[in-house]
């Protein structure tokens, strides 16, 4: 299958960047990077190092927004600083030989021509803000009914991680995802509601790290920091895990079937005390407007082994080559 990453690469960003390169049935296009975890600018450094560490710099990377629409300027929180260290990959450096050069096109245009190419066979898959895909939406509206996006965001039913009623990524953006949620196009919405309920664990991270290659380590050392980082704020049946936010919308792009949806018009609050809520319009429920999938239940196990055995395969490889 043909995807398109939309990423802020922090730690989960790159762990999905991960999966999906090593997953052989998955043809990455391009990376495009956003602003969140990280700013635009540091996020495709960290793409442009990532993908120069795991032997991909065939794979271009193309600048998307670095501001939402509602301001001229971006500053990276506290919060995300917290999780993800100021330079999105827990402060350990990316051990990249060579760094390559961003395209000179725009995400905005690439992603234009993707889906001019090729329609619904490529799947557009943002994992931070998605003021580049609402971008997409105004400039090329003709092109909504072509698109298929899986996106990791949203809290249909659960409170917020940003505020109580706002994700992360909707909040970095609540006009832009308004406009994506509502166009019409064939969004799967992968939110909190089933990302909660899907991580990895420190014993994992352990494995990949005893394997004792470059990319193993720098990938483990990372997986530690976002652990250690997160601990303090997760119950005690849950310390020492890694909640798989990005990584499972690259796993419901490749296959829906991890997941359980329900059909439901959305939009997104963009005005105060809820803004960056997802909620759902009853007159445009009863009018039938075109629903977002939103999904509610997780095949959690299955996904995980998918996910944990291609990325150990995936890492033993260095090991090989070193
Ligand atoms: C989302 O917010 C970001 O910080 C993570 O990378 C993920 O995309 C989780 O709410
Ligand atoms: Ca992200």
């Amino acid at each position: 299958m043909k995807m398109i990453l939309d990423l802020d690469t922090g730690i989960d960003d790159t762990f999905a960047l991960m999966y999906a390169i090593a997953n052989p049935d998955i043809q990455l296009l391009g990376v495009t990077g956003s602003f969140g975890n990280v700013t635009r600018d540091q996020g495709i450094h960290n793409d442009l190092a990532l993908l120069s560490m795991v032997g991909h710099q065939e794979i271009p990377v193309f600048k998307g927004e670095c501001h939402p629409l509602f301001s001229d300027n971006f500053t990276v929180s506290e919060g995300c600083e917290i999780f993800h260290g100021k330079n999105g990959t827990g402060d350990v450096e990316i051990p990249a030989k060579s760094i390559g050069s961003v395209q000179p096109q725009s995400a905005i245009d690439f992603i234009i021509q993707s889906v001019k190419t090729y329609g619904k066979d490529v799947t557009l898959v943002p994992t931070g803000s998605l003021t580049t895909m609402a971008r997409v939406i105004q400039q090329a509206p003709e092109l909504i009914s072509k698109m298929h996006i899986v996106m990791m965001g949203g809290a249909a039913i659960q409170a917020g991680n940003n505020d109580k009623f706002a994700e992360c990524n909707i909040a970095q953006d609540p006009d832009a995802a308004d406009v994506v949620l509502s166009s019409g196009a064939d969004i799967t919405m992968v939110g909190l509601d089933v990302t909660m309920q899907t991580y990895t664990t420190q014993a994992f991270i352990n494995k990949v790290r005893a394997l004792g290659n470059t990319q193993a380590t720098f990938f483990a050392d990372m997986c530690d920091f976002y652990i250690k980082a997160s601990n303090p704020y997760v119950p005690a049946c849950a310390q020492d895990t890694f909640v798989l936010h990005d990584p499972l919308a690259v796993g419901v792009a490749f296959n829906p079937q991890y997941v359980r949806c329900v059909d439901v018009p959305l939009r997104v609050d963009t005005e105060e005390p809820g803004r960056g809520r997802i909620i759902s319009d009853p007159l445009e429920v009863m009018a039938k407007k075109t629903p977002v999938h939103v999904a509610l239940e997780v095949q959690n196990e299955t996904f995980v082994s998918h996910l944990e055995e291609t990325l150990y395969s995936f890492f033993t490889s260095f090991s090989e080559k070193e």
